[in-house]
């Protein structure tokens, strides 16, 4: 009956989208007619086109792209220009046909979530060649066939292209899509080694103990529990370190590509994104249970949200992954900068930096703890907020998954059993009379304490997953694979947060990480969540009324961390995973030869913060191409960053505001109000 019920939901869906389809055209064609007969037609089409559930609300049909304010919010960063990535071998790395020796097999189970899969895979391609090994595509656990996926893929497939991963590598690593006949039997009988594999390996370890059983059995099996199985940073007198650092980058940015399905509605999305034709923000969030549960921010949420983190934490302690107490002080952390900034905080930055309510923003991750309820404060403060479901179609996310086989569910679990405890006897033979009435007849227990409630509130340990929710999980890196190629093409990126369950980078980090490499000066903001958290005490009792001294020092702060974010990654992030910070390895510099060179005895703050990434290596001479061009508007940017003229008080408030002519003459030091006037005043439209 219910699967009845949903197929007429599903067919009445389908009609709805038919007519929402027929009615969008017509509403093209009429916009087509009008702007036959009047001047500005185009505008009003192109701020009115309807993508799915989404409807953009545009304050101005015109975006200005030429003000400084745009470059501020959303022009390259000038300082990062000249890095570029360059992940091919340099000097005398043997690029050899690696086929010609091996010494045995390698089989890799990998184990945990998107962010460890990858840094998992960079890992161990990384170890076939310090070992000269044949490489078998590694195994997904999170994606084999018995997690209630669709049969028509095998684990590493479906996420990635395997023929990809195997072409772009040929050079490097011998890799091969399955064992041969004879060592797949001894694995099924367990008869080959096995290796359990610590998250930060030594390369000396495999080297030391490793290689000698490879030797000998020709076949070993790697056990990646932890997300990654090699040092992220090699030692430095290891033999073609350097090179092995830009395999990994190879690896991730280059052979990793998702599978076909997954890029094409990837850049469905993109293109609805941009269908307006105005840049966007990608924001992840990084609030994952896992990661507020290491991180002791329980008491940031209410009620049961609480009590699901402080579950997960007290499992975590249980298992050693946490040290430290349960009960922890979330003001304190939160203020230390150890929890994730939430998405109000987020919204608040973004506005008071400048972003107009109208910005489009794009909610990344595959988990937003507590629910849509914790982004309404970001909705509120912005109008075009949408995120992968707004973006696509239930099915097309359908048809990404494949066929699934039809699952019946079960009825819901059961919670634990009850001890009835009722007191009759007592009642019989207690006191004389008058006595009070008989206790009330036993009532199940289940009542209040259905499903997952019912665990948190009886249960240490975390229930069983039913198929379902392995299936769900798998969906889950399809979603975070989307989000990721989203977060890449951003014009802007924003995370809330940077570490995830066992305080490591997290997705949102390898995201920064990439972009860092592709694209360096494309703005990714990194705030200092201590710093911010400071600032936001300050409003505290006016969130929404803040006023000029306060945007001032906000957007100071958000500006400089665009750099200084960027180097203290190189310290904090790149020795827990490569791929957080590949820089400078994966990097060369291009810049002009009649420019003030790097080594110059006045550094431009340009070549500062090259020295302090410690990129020294120049591009190869054909990336110099398009340098003329680049460096033609460098003249008008160079005091962008320090044009701190345009603000406005009362940020909250949807129009009237934010009309910044950004003259970059008014005075720093007039009143605020007087400011907020003038904008006012002189604001364009
Ligand atoms: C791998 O092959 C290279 C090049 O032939 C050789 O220099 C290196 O010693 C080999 N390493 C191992 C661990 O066999
Ligand atoms: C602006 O707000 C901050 C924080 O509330 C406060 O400390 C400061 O005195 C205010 N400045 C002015 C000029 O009102
Ligand atoms: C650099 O200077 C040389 C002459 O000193 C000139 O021919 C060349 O065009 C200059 N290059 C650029 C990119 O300006």
């Amino acid at each position: 009956m219910k699967g009845q019920g949903k197929m007429v939901l599903n067919s009445r869906l389908k009609w709805v989208g038919l007519v929402g389809l027929v009615l969008s055209a017509f509403s093209l064609f009429v916009h087509f007619l009008l702007a036959r007969f009047t001047e500005d037609g185009v505008i009003e089409y192109q701020s009115s086109i309807t993508v799915f559930s989404w409807r953009p609300i545009f304050e101005s049909a015109n975006f200005p792209r030429t003000s400084p304010m745009y470059r501020r919010l959303w022009g390259p960063i000038r300082h990062l220009e000249s890095l570029h990535p360059d992940a091919n071998p340099r000097g005398n790395y043997a690029v050899t046909d690696p086929s010609s020796q091996t010494n045995g097999f390698i089989f890799v189970r990998i184990r945990g979530g998107f962010h460890e899969i990858r840094n998992s895979i960079c890992d161990v391609v990384a170890v076939s060649r310090l070992l000269n090994a044949t490489l078998v595509i590694p195994e997904i656990q999170s994606t084999t066939s018995s997690k209630g996926i669709s049969s028509d893929f095998k684990s590493f497939a479906y996420l990635y292209d395997e023929d990809q991963f195997m072409a772009a590598l040929a050079k490097d690593v011998n890799i091969v899509k399955t064992l041969p006949k004879n060592l797949k039997w001894a694995r099924r009988k367990k008869e080959i080694p096995s290796f359990k594999v610590r998250y930060s390996a030594s390369p000396y370890y495999y080297l030391n103990q490793v290689l000698s059983v490879l030797k000998k059995h020709s076949v070993v099996e790697l056990v990646v529990p932890e997300g990654g199985c090699l040092q992220a940073i090699l030692p430095p007198e290891l033999e073609h370190n350097e090179e092995l650092q830009r395999l990994r980058c190879r690896v991730a940015f280059h052979a990793l590509q998702f599978r076909q399905e997954v890029l094409e509605l990837a850049t469905k999305v993109l293109f609805r994104l941009r269908a307006p034709g105005r840049p966007f923000i990608a924001y992840d969030p990084g609030m994952t249970r896992d990661a507020l549960a290491y991180h002791g921010c329980a008491e940031l949420f209410q009620d049961v949200h609480t009590e699901l983190i402080q579950h997960k934490r007290s499992w975590m302690i249980k298992r050693g992954i946490v040290e430290g107490k349960l009960q922890v002080n979330s003001a304190k952390q939160r203020l230390s900068g150890s929890c994730p900034l939430m998405p109000e905080e987020v919204g608040i930055l973004l506005r008071a930096h400048g972003y107009s309510w109208d910005t489009i923003i794009y909610v990344s991750g595959g988990e937003v703890f507590g629910g849509q309820r914790t982004l309404i404060p970001l909705h509120a403060m912005f109008e075009n907020v949408v995120d992968r479901t707004s973006l696509t179609t239930p099915w097309e996310l359908n048809r990404l998954y494949g066929h699934e086989a039809n699952i019946i569910t079960s009825s819901p679990r059961t919670p634990p059993p009850i001890e009835k405890e009722m007191k009759h006897e007592a009642w019989k033979t207690s006191g004389p009379r008058p006595r009070p009435l008989p206790p009330p007849p036993a009532r199940p227990k289940s009542y209040n304490i259905e499903g997952w409630w019912g665990w948190v509130a009886e249960s240490d340990n975390e229930p069983e997953s039913t198929v379902m929710e392995l299936r769900t999980n798998a969906h889950k890196l399809l979603w975070e694979a989307i989000d990721y190629v989203i977060g890449l093409e951003a014009d802007v990126f924003i995370s809330g947060f940077d570490r995830d369950g066992n305080g490591r980078p997290n997705v949102a980090s390898l995201v920064m990480g990439h972009r860092l490499y592709q694209s360096a000066a494309l703005k990714t903001y990194r705030p200092d969540r201590k710093e911010v958290s400071k600032l936001l005490e300050e409003i505290h009792d006016h969130l929404y009324h803040a006023n000029h001294t306060w945007l001032k020092s906000v957007r100071k702060h958000m500006r400089k961390r665009l750099l200084d974010g960027l180097i203290e990654a190189s310290t904090k992030s790149k020795p827990l995973s490569f791929l957080s910070h590949p820089v400078p390895e994966c990097s060369c510099l291009r810049y002009d030869s009649n420019e003030t060179s790097f080594h110059a005895s006045s550094p431009s703050p340009q070549s500062q913060v090259q020295a302090a990434l410690r990129v020294a290596h120049r591009c190869p001479a054909w990336m110099d191409n398009d340098l003329i061009l680049r460096s033609k508007d460098k003249d008008n940017e160079e005091d962008l960053d320090e044009d701190d003229s345009t603000s406005s008080g009362l940020f909250f408030r949807r129009s009237g505001e934010n009309h910044e002519s950004g003259g970059g003459d008014s005075n720093n030091k007039e009143e605020a109000q007087l400011d907020d006037l003038e904008e006012l005043e002189g604001g364009e439209r």
